[in-house]
């Protein structure tokens, strides 16, 4: 079995999956928090060395103030979770998306838990949050355009490397393998420039009821399709 070096994951349904069991869906987000961290240590152990969940999009400030603030309350304490995961399972982890709308203590949060985990050597967590492709192509634009205007940068000089060096994924390797549960069928500005290859895996699971059996079965179709350009990079590529 060849095991997918990144995988990405949608993690969606914590709403629905609450509702099935007559809860409010705030206890499918405390739910889905907590399968993340078993996801997590069971992903590392079949041998994945990149995974890349979707926390908080940036279309998800429309939902409404209660559920954002519940979600915002829950980030708070799985960041400092995190931190002492990362520490305990070697974990590094790095934050994807725009972190400056978080309120000043969650930034904080996040960037102790980028600092003190950035010298671990097993999992590469990278957690999307106020995340959204489009957001990330437009900030990678700005700054490239402020490096030319700067006169760093020929606009000549600009290849598909050295743009995806300007996003939030630089140095990550593409994914190989994206999970979306809950049977939703779309991206939902989802790392839309990386996944440009990936082979894509739906399932109707919703994220707080998705094992490591159901991650087992999202590789051995992974393991059944005849990939195109390239497969696995490594992370020098
Ligand atoms: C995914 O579950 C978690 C987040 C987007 C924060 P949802 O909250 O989208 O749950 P459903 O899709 O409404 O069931
Ligand atoms: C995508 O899920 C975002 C995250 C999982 C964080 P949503 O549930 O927000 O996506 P849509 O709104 O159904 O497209
Ligand atoms: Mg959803």
């Amino acid at each position: 079995m060849v095991i997918p070096q990144h995988v990405a994951i949608i993690l969606d349904g914590n709403g629905r999956w609450a509702k099935s069991k007559g809860m409010p869906r705030n206890y499918g987000h405390v739910k889905g928090a907590q399968n993340l961290e078993v996801i997590c240590e069971d992903a590392w152990k079949m041998g994945i060395k990149y995974l890349t969940v979707y926390l908080f999009s940036t279309e998800n400030w429309k939902r409404s103030k209660d559920e954002v603030d519940a979600l915002m309350r829950l980030f708070r304490q799985y960041t400092k979770t995190c931190i002492r995961t990362a520490r305990d399972n070697n974990m590094k982890v790095r934050v994807l998306g725009d972190p400056s709308a978080l309120a000043q203590d969650l930034q904080d949060s996040l960037r102790n838990l980028t600092e003190s985990s950035k010298e671990n050597t097993g999992l590469n967590f990278q957690i999307a949050i106020n995340y959204g492709s489009r957001d990330e192509i437009v900030r990678a634009v700005r700054r490239l355009s402020q490096d030319c205007a700067d006169g760093k940068l020929e606009p000549a000089q600009i290849t598909e490397e050295l743009f995806s060096g300007y996003l939030d994924t630089a140095q990550i390797p593409d994914p190989d393998l994206l999970i979306r549960t809950s049977g939703e069928l779309r991206l939902s500005n989802y790392l839309m420039w990386q996944l440009a290859y990936t082979e894509f895996y739906f399932t109707e699971v919703p994220w707080p009821a998705f094992t490591k059996e159901d991650l087992w079965k999202a590789i051995e179709k992974y393991n059944s399709r005849e990939r195109r350009y390239g497969g696995v990079k490594t992370e020098s590529q």
